[in-house]
């Protein structure tokens, strides 16, 4: 298993991700990505949009990221969406109260404490309240990781949503929030979507969107940022049916990353033991970063809380009224959440790959085995050498290929070195054109993961490329 430093310098070096405001000195838990990063970015929205939404039975939207006030108090966010913090006397530091006694239990585990790490998590799974985690940090004298020193306050709630003004007016009645999640945003266009689109239950509804959270401790590069965006889509189903579409949509979610090149093996489920304010049941698809299992999605049971509290707080009726049996009802909502930031970062990981001497030049190989619908750059045109006409030619197809694909030009070293440089990024397909272009109208397409070499046509260039990435 290699580093997540290793990816996070390859990411800076070829332009994936950029610390945001770099030449200030940084902002943290937030990023930037570059032109590589983008690419990687979109295609990956596109991908999950085209699930979701090339379908009968799913509409998107895109809702604005400020909403009214009183979206967040029916929620339940403004009441209930916080993180237990506690605070360092000595160094000021400030953590979230449960990441402090996980870390704690990793390094009990490291020391081969294993008992005592069982012990930890077993109270931790069973924590009710804020004292609860206090008792564990006393109990167990759990340090502050920069001080040393168990000088600590008490636990308290710390709300997560960043809070602004609307107008010219900075006081409390102009109060609004940055969207926490996506999904508020769905619930509130329920009726709108329901009988624009002339949908009938079940349906669901899809966005992509920022979120923001002002999180008490941001860790490990993209994996919990203040600012990230999220894939967010919300079934409307009959109460009391959500087992059978939890399943559905749990199979749907897994499918899909194992589809675009993720490693089984590499995911896998994590049932929710404690639950979201808004949920009766959920479960998480992991992956296995370089710093252990994350969660990069939830899938959630949320029942009718939503629907139900927006309906009592603005006084409009969300209900359902089925046109058959004339039953009438405030739908279900099975909920998949995803993150694309964590998406961009497992995909990262899950595609690095390092070979021994095995390139065309016999140098170490380091390849993004990307899916090629993911690949930021999907094909890259090299002229053999600089002269003879070969540089012509490369830039004829390079232009024409550019029209339908995200094409490189690339002239400069020997022909491994451009190699080389594509697989780094990931590049699935690489076209020379040599003497044969000129003698025989051929070129050699280099294939990323084989790197086996075909001849074909120049004619057929473009359709070719085509088919490749139709299969
Ligand atoms: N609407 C439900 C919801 O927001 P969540 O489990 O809090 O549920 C869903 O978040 C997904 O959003 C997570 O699986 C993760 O991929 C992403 N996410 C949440 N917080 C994040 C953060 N601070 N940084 C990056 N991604 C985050």
């Amino acid at each position: 298993m290699f580093k997540l430093e290793t990816i996070i310098s390859l990411a800076k070096r070829r332009g994936f991700v950029f610390q945001s405001s770099e030449i200030y000195g940084g902002i943290n838990g937030c990023w930037d990505y570059g032109p590589l990063g983008c690419e990687l970015l979109q295609n990956l929205k596109q991908a999950w949009w085209k699930a979701m939404t090339y379908r009968d039975d799913i509409e998107g939207i895109d809702a604005s990221i400020l909403m009214h006030p009183k979206v967040w108090e029916a929620s339940g966010h403004l009441a209930a969406f916080s993180d237990p913090m506690i605070d360092n006397k000595t160094s000021k530091s400030r953590h979230r109260a449960d990441n402090l006694i996980e870390d704690y239990i990793d390094k009990m585990r490291k020391k081969k404490k294993d008992d005592v790490a069982a012990q930890i998590q077993q109270k931790l799974d069973s924590v009710a309240n804020n004292d609860d985690y206090f008792k564990i940090i006393t109990e167990y004298g759990i340090p502050d990781p920069i001080s040393g020193t168990t000088d600590w306050t008490e636990v308290r709630n710390f709300n997560l949503m960043f809070k602004t003004f609307i107008g010219p007016l900075d006081d409390a009645a102009s109060t609004i929030y940055l969207r926490p999640e996506s999904a508020q945003g769905i619930f509130v266009n329920f009726k709108n979507v329901m009988e624009s689109s002339r949908q009938k239950v079940p349906f669901g509804i899809a966005q992509i969107g920022k979120a923001f959270r002002n999180e008490i401790n941001t860790k490990n590069f993209l994996f919990r940022t203040r600012e990230f965006e999220q894939m967010e889509m919300q079934y409307f189903i009959k109460p009391h049916t959500e087992k059978e579409w939890f399943e559905y949509w749990q199979e749907q979610r897994f499918n899909w990353y194992v589809e675009y090149g993720m490693k089984r093996e590499k995911l896998r489920w994590h049932p929710h033991t404690k639950l979201a304010h808004y949920a009766n049941f959920a479960s998480d698809i992991e992956f296995e970063f370089p710093f252990g299992f994350g969660e990069i999605e939830g899938i959630h049971s949320r029942t009718d809380f939503d629907l139900t509290a927006h309906q009592g707080l603005s006084g409009k009726k969300l209900e359902y009224i089925d046109t058959v049996t004339k039953e009438r009802f405030v739908p279900y909502v099975i909920e998949t959440s995803g993150g694309v930031s964590r998406g961009v970062m497992a995909f990262l990981c899950n595609a690095y790959d390092e070979e021994d001497a095995v390139a065309e030049d016999g140098e170490k190989r380091v390849v993004l085995r990307f899916h090629p619908k993911l690949a930021p750059v999907q094909v890259a045109v090299f002229p053999l050498v600089n002269k003879d006409g070969m540089p012509e030619k490369a830039h004829a197809l390079y232009k024409d290929l550019q029209r339908n694909f995200k094409t490189q030009y690339d002239v400069s070293g020997a022909i491994g070195r451009r190699y080389r440089r594509q697989d780094e990024i990931g590049t699935p397909y690489c076209i020379t054109i040599d003497g044969d272009t000129l003698a025989n109208n051929t070129i050699t397409v280099r294939e990323r993961d084989s790197m086996k070499q075909e001849t074909i046509s120049l004619d057929n260039a473009q359709s070719y490329i085509f088919n490749k990435f139709a299969e």
